[in-house]
């Protein structure tokens, strides 16, 4: 595939999860809540765990942003959910490494996550793909 197919390719992807996102709500009876928004645009997202035994049984995302920013979210749910805390945690260090440009490795099983390779291209872009995942960041790292 020519890097403009793929390109485009990445582009519906991330338009797809925008306009038809994955797991979008609020898990209720005791889940983990993290808040987190952008602040050089204000963009928020809250993000609800259900966490037991180590694993992220559901995950849930719930707020208003960009296309990037929700898009990010709605893949990050869909690859985290059946992981490990620890198997979620590295995969948000190698998508840091996707955006800053560094070679990553992100597994098969990840989902859409590398749909947003591209934005690395576009630093000011970094922080919107990046939202979800510091919001799951701060949150599975209090609960440690
Ligand atoms: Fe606000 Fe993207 S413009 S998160």
């Amino acid at each position: 595939m020519s890097f403009n197919n793929l390109d485009q390719l990445y582009r519906s992807v991330i338009m797809d999860h925008y306009k038809n996102p994955r797991n979008k709500g609020v898990i209720e009876d005791g889940a983990l809540t993290i808040d987190m928004n952008n602040p050089t645009c204000g963009d928020r997202i809250r993000l609800t765990l259900d966490i037991q035994d180590d694993v992220v049984r559901d995950a849930k995302f719930d707020g208003e942003g960009c296309s990037i920013s929700m898009s990010s979210a709605s893949m990050m749910t869909e690859a985290i959910k059946g992981k490990t805390i620890a198997e979620a945690l590295k995969m948000s260090d190698e998508f840091s490494k996707m955006m800053l440009g560094e070679d990553y490795e992100i597994d098969e099983d990840a989902g859409d996550i590398e749909a947003l390779s591209g934005v690395a291209k576009f630093p000011a872009r970094i922080k919107c793909a990046t939202l979800a995942w510091k919001a799951l960041e701060r949150g599975t790292k209090e609960e440690n």
